[in-house]
C-alpha cells in the first residue's frame, strides 16, 4: 500500500499545495523558531524557496551566519513532504559540517513541527525516514571523500534531491562521479556555501555555467540572523579589501590579484590535493613585533605543510621560546631544524631556544642578501617569497584540509596572506616583495601566518636551498643572509 492510499483528499490536497509553494512550507510546518519566536524567513530564504517552483538547480554563495543551513532544511523537510517517493542524498565540505551543523540544524527543526508533520518523519543520527516508509522515502547524510567520491551516486527514485552544503571546500571529483546523477531529468540540486575559492564547479555555477543554475549571492547584511558585529570585526581585524571579508561577509569568491606573487589559484588547488610525501620537516618562526602581530608557527614535511598554523599574541621571547619547546617536545615527527626570523624580538627567542631548549634553531634574517640569487632578487625575503611560489607552482604541494569551521577560517586567512602580496622590479631590475608598510597602506594586516610557512624555506638542512626543493644535492650557498 503506498502512503498515498492512506491520506485523505484533503491532505493530498494540501500536499499538492504545500509542493507547488515551498516558501509557504515553514509557516505552515513549523510551530515556531528554534529561538522560540514565531517563524519567519529571510527575504533570500522566501525568495530561494519560491526558485524551487520553477528551477531544478539552485546555487547560493553567502556569507558567514546568513542561514544557509537552516535554508537546506526547510529544502529537505519540504522535498520529503511533499513528493512520494524520494530520496535526499545531503554531503557537505567536512563530517563536521554534516553532522555538527547541518544534521544538527534538521533535528532542531524538526523538533520544532507541529505535531502533525513532526510525527510524519523519524530524524536519526544519519538518516531522516517518511515515518510510513523508510525505505522508499529518506533524506540521508554522506561524507564526501576524494577517496570514496561516491556520495551523491547510487540514488535512484521517481524524485531525487540532491544537497549540498558548504560546496566550494568539495572535491571535484564528487561532482565529476555525481554529474550525471545530477543531470538525470527530475532530479532537483541544491548547494550552498562560503565561496572560499574562485574555481570548480560551485564557483562555475555562478560563471561560466550560470545560465544552468538559479543563483543567489546573499551577504552579512542581508540577513537579519548575522550579529552586526560580525562584519564590523572582519572589517577591522582583516580590511574591507581583504579576500576574507569578501568570502566571510559579502559572500563573494577571492579576487585573484595579477599582481602578486603567488597566484591564488595555485594556493586553492593545492588544498587536500594527495600527494606522496617526500623531504625532511621543517619549522618556521614569525615572532610578532607589534602589539596587534601574531607570533606563528608553520610546519612543513618536503612537500607537504603537515598542519594548519598555530599562533599566539602577546608573547615575549621567554614565552613563546617555552612554547615551541613544548610543540617539538609532543611533535612525532621532529623538525630537522627551526627556521626564526631573527630581526627584533625573534633574536632573543633564537638564543632562548637554542641554551635554554637545545633546539636546532637557526635565525633567519630576511632583510640581508639573498643567499643563492643574488643578481635576481633584492633580500633573501624576495628570493624565499618566490621560492615559495615554485614550490607552489610544481603542483606536488599540498596544503591540510580544514575539519572545522575555526581551522577553515584560519586557512582562509592563510591563503589570503599567501596571495596578497605583490612584486616590483628595483631600477636595476631585480625582483622586490612589497613591503610591509606597502601592504598596511592597501588596507592589509601584516601577513605573519604567511611569513612562518616562509621561514620554513630557509632552511639550509633539507636541500631546498639548491633551487630544487626535491635535490639532495650538496648545497653550496653564500651565507650572508643567514644568521
Ligand atoms: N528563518 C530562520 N528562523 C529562525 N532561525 C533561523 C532562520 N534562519 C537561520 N536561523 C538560525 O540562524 C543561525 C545561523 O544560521 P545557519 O543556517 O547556521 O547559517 P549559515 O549556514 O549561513 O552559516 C542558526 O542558529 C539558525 O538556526
Ligand atoms: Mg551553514
Amino acid at each position: 500500500m503506498t502512503v498515498q492510499a492512506k491520506v485523505s483528499k484533503d491532505d493530498l490536497d494540501a500536499i499538492e499545495y504545500l509542493q507547488k509553494h515551498p516558501e509557504e512550507f515553514p509557516y505552515i510546518v513549523y510551530d515556531k523558531g528554534p529561538d522560540g519566536q514565531p517563524v519567519k524567513l529571510e527575504e533570500w530564504q522566501t525568495e530561494c524557496l519560491k526558485a524551487l517552483r520553477k528551477k531544478k538547480r539552485i546555487s547560493i554563495r553567502a556569507g558567514h551566519g546568513v542561514g544557509k543551513s537552516a535554508y537546506l532544511t526547510f529544502v529537505i523537510h519540504w522535498f520529503m513532504l511533499t513528493h512520494y517517493p524520494c530520496k535526499v542524498p545531503c554531503t557537505a565540505n567536512s563530517q563536521s559540517q554534516l553532522f555538527d551543523v547541518l544534521w544538527s540544524e534538521l533535528g532542531v527543526w524538526h523538533r520544532c513541527m507541529k505535531p502533525e508533520f513532526k510525527r510524519l518523519l523519524i530524524h536519526k543520527n544519519d538518516r531522516i525516514e517518511l515515518s510510513e516508509d523508510p525505505a522508499n522515502n529518506f533524506a540521508v547524510a554522506r561524507t564526501s571523500r576524494r577517496e570514496n567520491p561516491e556520495a551523491l551516486q547510487g540514488f535512484h527514485s521517481e524524485n531525487v534531491l540532491f544537497v549540498i552544503d558548504e560546496a566550494s571546500g568539495i572535491d571535484e571529483k564528487i561532482f565529476e562521479v555525481a554529474r550525471g546523477a545530477m543531470s538525470t531529468p527530475g532530479a532537483i540540486t541544491v548547494m550552498t556555501g562560503n565561496p572560499t575559492r574562485a574555481n570548480g564547479f560551485f564557483h562555475n555555477a555562478f560563471t561560466k555555467n550560470r545560465t544552468r543554475w538559479f543563483t543567489k549571492t546573499v551577504s552579512c547584511y542581508d540577513s537579519t540572523r548575522v550579529d552586526p558585529d560580525y562584519p564590523k570585526e572582519i572589517e577591522e581585524e582583516y580590511g574591507k579589501d581583504s579576500n576574507v571579508w569578501r568570502i566571510r561577509v559579502a559572500g563573494l569568491p577571492p579576487k585573484e590579484d595579477a599582481d602578486a606573487i603567488i597566484p591564488r589559484h595555485l594556493v586553492d588547488l593545492s588544498v587536500g590535493r594527495e600527494v606522496a610525501q617526500v623531504g625532511p620537516e621543517v619549522w618556521g618562526v614569525d615572532v610578532a613585533r607589534m602589539g596587534n602581530d601574531r607570533s606563528a608557527l608553520a610546519k612543513r614535511r618536503g612537500n607537504v605543510m603537515t598542519e594548519p598554523i598555530k599562533y599566539w599574541r602577546e608573547k615575549d621571547a621567554i614565552q613563546l621560546s617555552a612554547l615551541i619547546r613544548e610543540e617539538y617536545d609532543c611533535a612525532a615527527v621532529k623538525p630537522v631544524e627551526i627556521c626564526i626570523d631573527v630581526i627584533g624580538v625573534g633574536a632573543g627567542v633564537v638564543d632562548i631556544c637554542a641554551s635554554t631548549h637545545n633546539l636546532p634553531v637557526r635565525g633567519v634574517n630576511v632583510a640581508e642578501r639573498p643567499a643563492i640569487h643574488s643578481d635576481k632578487y633584492e633580500r633573501l625575503r624576495d628570493e624565499l617569497w618566490f621560492q615559495m611560489k615554485e614550490w607552489f607552482g610544481g603542483y606536488q604541494c599540498s596544503l591540510p584540509k580544514a575539519q572545522s569551521e575555526d581551522v577553515e577560517k584560519l586557512m582562509d586567512v592563510f591563503i589570503d596572506e599567501m596571495t596578497s602580496p605583490r612584486f616590483a622590479f628595483t631600477p636595476s631590475g631585480k625582483l622586490k616583495v612589497e613591503s610591509k608598510p606597502q601592504m598596511k597602506a592597501r588596507g592589509l594586516k601584516s601577513p605573519d601566518l604567511a611569513e612562518a610557512f616562509l621561514m620554513t624555506f630557509a632552511s639550509q638542512s633539507t636541500g631546498e636551498r639548491s633551487n630544487a626543493w626535491y635535490s639532495d644535492a650538496p648545497i653550496e650557498v653564500d651565507h650572508t643572509g643567514v644568521f
